[in-house]
């Protein structure tokens, strides 16, 4: 939802472990998807595309992860798989 609350299957970005946890894990989530309910964005669109994304959702609603994530670092996971 547009204020990160989850709805449904959907879970909640604001207050979740993932985007308030390693940013690792995040871009892990979101490059490969989960569960196969939650899609791979790998490839789809671009990596820098990806970073931004995640860096919106670590530092939105009350999440305060704090961090930038760059496009190299979604690079350098989207090459390990
Ligand atoms: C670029 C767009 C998207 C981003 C950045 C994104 C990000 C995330 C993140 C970070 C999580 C983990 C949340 C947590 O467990 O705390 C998640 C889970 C999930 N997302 Fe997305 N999402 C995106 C698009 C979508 C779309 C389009 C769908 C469905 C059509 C979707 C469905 C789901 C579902 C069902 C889960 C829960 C997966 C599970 O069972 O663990 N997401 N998403």
């Amino acid at each position: 939802m547009p204020n990160g609350e989850g709805n449904g299957p959907f879970p909640a970005l604001a207050g979740s472990k993932v985007a308030n946890g390693l940013a690792e894990e995040h871009i892990n989530v979101v490059l490969y998807g989960r569960n196969n309910t939650m899609p791979a964005w790998k490839g789809v669109i671009t990596d820098a595309e990806i970073a931004a994304v995640i860096t919106y959702e670590r530092n939105s609603w009350s999440n305060k992860a704090g961090d930038v994530i760059q496009p190299a670092q979604v690079a350098a996971m989207s090459n390990q798989q």
